[in-house]
């Protein structure tokens, strides 16, 4: 049989495409978008202005970013009978299986951008536009409120903490929603990334392609590591305690969330900006008590095992200050990744080829075939289901 070439666990360093959309320097700890340095977008941009930068590969003018603003602010409402489907969802269904129950709901009333191959910047605009609806709702019904209504003035990330809490945000908490957003638009071939352009390259659309990487996101090795942080906040308790929790969590051989990445071998600069933003926004609340925490983990981690942190590590004590519930830390993720997806997906179809990889076969290859009335009793197989 012949030999494929080494096998790259986990696609580990393979490059599988080019994309003009992200760049992450790992060993510059820098992160790109379209030529732009993250660090700039998140002092001076918006993520409204980032999903433009990342869909048009460059910035909008002042006019053409408020033609987005108010076209996004109009796409947010959703189609009655997606509304009746988030009512009929059992309250304590997972938000991510609801985000991406919802999302392929609503192909069906995108019969244009759903056709083989679809995909369009229009497409893309509804996508991002209701997702905060879709969260917001849903997070309304299962605490036995009404949907929250409309409320176009607002921006994108204060329509989806006004969605989430029912109150609307103060300038402080707005802007610090809206960096976290523009952290996490992209990042690219990570795996949500990768499972869209996968379904893509299949001349798949665009609606199926969202619904691929939301799926992809729900693991806990991709999105979800925030909410562990938080857990293990909750069990260390007091900064004095890090060192002992954590010391023996690494004697256990225990990942400590929050912690290494697979690109970046020195600190991830989205930690770096969200660690200004955690302090900030502790003190506007008055409690360090997160901060606190989490610098106490990052000393011990580094000392122990010379970690970096990642994006994942003060995010989530962002999100619980500006009031939003845990388990909505992943589907706030997709909010602002579905701009990355969308932009991959349309990048996509201007230079298709199947994503179609190849495995090393390990299993044997000569066996006889035996009739069924001729193998016998299996005693050790594995049990059907009942
Ligand atoms: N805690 C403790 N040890 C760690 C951690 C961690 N968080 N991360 C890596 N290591 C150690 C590994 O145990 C391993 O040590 P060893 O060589 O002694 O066995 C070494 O560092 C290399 O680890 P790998 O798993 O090979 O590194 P990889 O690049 O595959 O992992 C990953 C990257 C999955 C992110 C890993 O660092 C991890 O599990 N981190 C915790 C989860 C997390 O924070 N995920 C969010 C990532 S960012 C995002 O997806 C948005």
């Amino acid at each position: 049989m012949p030999e494929p070439a080494d096998v790259q666990r986990g696609l580990e360093d393979v490059v599988a495409l080019e994309s003009r959309i992200c760049y992450i320097d790992g060993k510059g700890g820098r992160l790109i978008y379209d030529g732009y340095d993250i660090r700039d977008l998140a002092a001076q941009s918006t993520f409204e202005e980032v999903a433009y930068l990342l869909w048009y590969g460059r910035l909008p003018t002042a006019s053409q970013l408020a033609e987005l603003t108010t076209r996004l602010a109009g796409l947010r409402v959703l189609p009655d009978t997606v509304l009746q489907i988030l009512r009929e969802m059992p309250k304590d269904a997972l938000p991510m299986d609801v985000l991406r129950t919802a999302v392929s709901a609503l192909a069906v009333f995108e019969p244009e951008e759903t056709k083989p191959g679809a995909a369009s910047i229009g497409g893309a605009q509804r996508l991002t536009a209701v997702l905060p609806t879709i969260l917001g709702t849903f997070h309304s019904l299962r605490n036995g409120k009404e949907p929250p209504a409309p409320r176009p003035e607002l921006s994108h990330a204060s329509w989806l903490l006004r969605a989430i809490r029912g109150t609307d945000p103060d300038p402080l908490e707005a802007r610090a929603l809206d960096v976290a957003l523009i952290l996490h638009a992209d990042h690219e071939l990570n795996a949500s990334t990768f499972a869209a352009r996968v379904t893509a390259s299949t001349l798949s659309d665009l609606y199926s392609a969202v619904t691929s990487a939301i799926g992809t996101l729900k693991g806990p090795l991709h999105g979800g590591a925030n909410e562990r942080v938080m857990e293990l906040l909750d069990e260390i308790g007091s900064p004095d305690r890090a060192e002992e929790v954590v010391r023996a969590k690494l004697a256990r051989h225990e990942r400590i969330m929050g912690f290494g990445h697979r690109v970046y071998k020195v600190e991830d600069p989205r930690a770096t900006i969200l660690r200004d933003w955690s302090k900030k926004v502790g003190e506007a609340k008055g409690s360090l008590r997160y901060f606190d925490l989490l610098r106490a983990v990052e000393g011990v981690v580094h000392r122990e095992k010379g970690l970096y942190p990642n994006v994942d590590l003060y995010s989530g004590s962002v999100y619980a200050l500006l009031g939003i519930p845990r388990d909505l830390f992943t589907p706030v993720f997709a909010v602002s990744r579905v701009a990355g997806w969308t932009a991959h997906v349309l990048e996509e179809y201007e230079d298709l080829r199947l994503i179609r990889p190849t495995a090393r076969y390990v299993g044997p290859v000569d066996l006889a075939y035996v009739p069924i009335a001729d193998r016998g009793v299996a005693i050790d197989g594995p049990k059907p289901p009942a």
